[in-house]
């Protein structure tokens, strides 16, 4: 089934990040109302950080039921939970720690572990609360752009990026001798909505190469399609200055 997306330009970061809130409810509550669960990937970088704190603040925070909500990362740095680098401790500080989710629902990705290690016991973890033969995977996939297309830790020119089989592996980092754990384009697609938050003045060129480009080798971002669906594109105006589409 042809995937279906949406391509939204928005003023400025204030007002991207309450439109992504908003959706974020909705979407929770949708799922919640279906099956009595929520099952949200989270991304890592720093955009995330403001909605992350938003959703963990008045009226947002009262707005979905933390208890049937499952967190998950759609990918890793190889670094201690508490590094200031990790993806976890990120999203702990800035909502998990102030909202009520049960602490079982929280499935982090094991950083400090060898890194095949790692992808292999998360992708057994993923298969374990999501049902290996469940049509319904994740609800709703968080997604940030990187300055040359990656997405996740899928960095351009990659095996990552090429896997088709493994919902999780390990891959060189961008930084010397580092290590991430991603989820990868089957896992990344078998969810149902998307949502890729990209801000700033420095993203307008990936930006206008991924929604306007068609390079002979596409990047990362652009093989994101989800299956059953809305590939959901938010920006703000600082990152659309690129685009040749109509802006808010
Ligand atoms: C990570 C992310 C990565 C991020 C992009 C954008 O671990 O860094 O998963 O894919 O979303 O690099 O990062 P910023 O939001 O910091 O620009």
């Amino acid at each position: 089934m042809e995937s279906r997306s949406s391509v939204e330009c928005f003023l400025d970061v204030a007002t991207l990040t309450r439109a992504a809130a908003d959706r974020v409810v909705a979407c929770a509550r949708a799922a919640i109302a279906a099956r009595g669960r929520f099952l949200f990937v989270l991304s890592g970088g720093s955009t995330p950080r403001s909605l992350y704190e938003l959703l963990a603040a008045d009226p947002y925070a009262t707005q979905i039921d933390w208890s049937r909500v499952h967190v998950f990362w759609s990918d890793e740095r190889c670094v201690p939970p508490d590094s200031d680098e990790s993806n976890y401790r990120m999203a702990r500080e800035t909502l998990l720690d102030r909202v009520t989710l049960p602490p079982g629902n929280i499935h982090r990705i094991r950083g400090e572990d060898d890194p095949e290690a790692a992808a292999s016991s998360y992708d057994e973890l993923l298969h374990h609360v999501i049902g290996r033969d469940s049509t319904q995977t994740f609800d709703l996939v968080l997604l940030g752009m990187g300055l040359d297309g990656h997405t996740a830790s899928l960095f351009p020119g990659t095996a990552a990026v090429r896997e088709m089989r493994r919902w999780v592996v390990a891959t060189r980092g961008p930084e010397p001798d580092s290590w991430r754990v991603t989820l990868t384009l089957p896992a990344l697609n078998a969810g149902a909505d998307v949502m890729f938050l990209v801000t700033g003045a420095e993203k307008a060129e990936p930006l206008k190469q991924v929604l306007e480009g068609s390079p002979v080798e596409p990047l990362p971002a652009q093989w994101i399609r989800p299956e059953r669906g809305v590939l959901y594109w938010m920006f703000d105006a600082a990152a659309a200055t690129r685009l040749s589409l109509p802006r808010a």
